[in-house]
């Protein structure tokens, strides 16, 4: 395929984190894009004011069967669900409402549309509680949440739909995504957010008085989790690149990582957050936290050979920077500031 063709694509969830930056990627990179939210969790000012954004909810066959024929849609980038562990196991049938048995009805309608082309976010999480190694796709799937298990039942069924009818499919699974568009359009906006970055950087603006280090006695050098820490845009942009290898490939469809391959500890990650930020975050040690894994870092050697992935800000330090530089504009939106 011409590295300039581009189709029609649906963003769900576009109004979240990590879609509201392949909305970005794509409308940067010229891709026809539209969103549909529910807004149940995602953002109006995320989404920039020319994209057709529609409300509702991805299991709404009769809105979706719509939106296709308005916007043409050629491909759908499925981001929404609900993404909370500890909460998944308090409300498993959520999630398996939400992840699941929706993306099932959004995979029918896609299919009874003939909507050729179907990118999924899955996660890390599929694989468990994985050995102290660099994980690749064809290592275990044994999720230990119904958070990670309604992800992994969805990649199935997907790659059920694809044998069987004319759709292909790239899951892509998430290592730990952090950053923001360096342009600080958007960013982590949750509140209330855990993730490791958010946390520091919400401390380093003062919102929060320290740091809980979770956990010194794991096996690892110095005895925090190690974690393979993405920035959001490059995963965006490694949407947009397995978009490209399905169109080129309309009868493959591909499960691949999508991380640096390398793993940061927590006290690496404060380190870092202290230099950017030039002052000395509290950092408070902790027990370790329930359901944290010691490592979890990808061997993305699969979509490094097999798309034209390119990442461009894996360097530590300048994931922390545009964390920094957005949770400052989010103080500014939210009138903090
Ligand atoms: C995150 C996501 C998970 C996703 C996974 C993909 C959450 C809560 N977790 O997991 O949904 O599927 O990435 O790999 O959304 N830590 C501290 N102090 C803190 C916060 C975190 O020490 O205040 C440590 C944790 O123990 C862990 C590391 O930092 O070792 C990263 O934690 P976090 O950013 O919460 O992400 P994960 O739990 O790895």
């Amino acid at each position: 395929m011409n590295r300039s063709e581009t189709c029609p694509v649906l963003v769900t969830g576009g109004a979240g984190y990590i879609g509201s930056h392949a909305v970005l990627a794509l409308r940067d990179a010229g891709w026809p894009v539209a969103v549909i939210d529910d807004f149940s969790t995602g953002f109006r000012f995320a989404i920039p004011d020319d994209v057709p954004v529609y409300e509702g909810d991805v299991a709404d066959q009769a809105l979706l069967a719509r939106i296709f024929a308005e916007q043409d849609t050629q491909a759908i980038m499925h981001f929404a669900g609900s993404i909370i562990v500890p909460e998944s196991v308090e409300q498993p049938l959520k999630y398996y409402e939400n992840n699941t048995a929706k993306s099932r009805s959004l995979i029918e309608a896609a299919v009874d549309a003939g909507v050729p082309h179907f990118i999924f976010s899955s996660t890390a999480t599929v694989y468990g509680e994985p050995e102290v190694k660099p994980l690749t796709e064809d290592d275990p799937i044994q999720p230990v949440n119904p958070y990670g298990m309604s992800k992994a039942m969805t990649e199935r069924i997907l790659a059920d739909s694809s044998a069987a009818y004319p759709i292909n499919h790239a899951v892509l699974r998430y290592f730990n995504v952090c950053g923001a568009d360096p342009e600080a359009r958007s960013g982590q906006s949750t509140i209330g957010a855990t993730h490791l970055i958010k946390v520091a950087v919400e401390c380093a603006l003062g919102k929060r008085d320290h740091v809980a280090v979770f956990g010194n006695d794991y096996p690892t050098p110095d005895g925090t989790g190690l974690r393979d820490y993405i920035h959001v845009s490059d995963l965006a942009s490694a949407h947009i690149e397995a978009l490209r290898t399905l169109i080129g490939n309309p009868d493959r469809s591909v499960t691949m990582n999508v991380g640096y391959g390398r793993g940061f500890s927590v006290l690496e990650v404060l380190d870092a957050v202290d230099k950017v930020a030039n002052r000395k975050l509290p950092r408070v040690e902790k027990g370790r936290r329930a359901g944290d894994v010691a490592s979890l870092i990808s061997d993305n050697s699969r979509i490094v050979a097999q798309t034209d992935w390119v990442p461009q800000y894996a360097d530590l330090e300048t994931i922390v920077g545009h964390a920094l530089q957005w949770e400052r504009k989010l103080s500014e939106i939210r009138g903090e500031a």
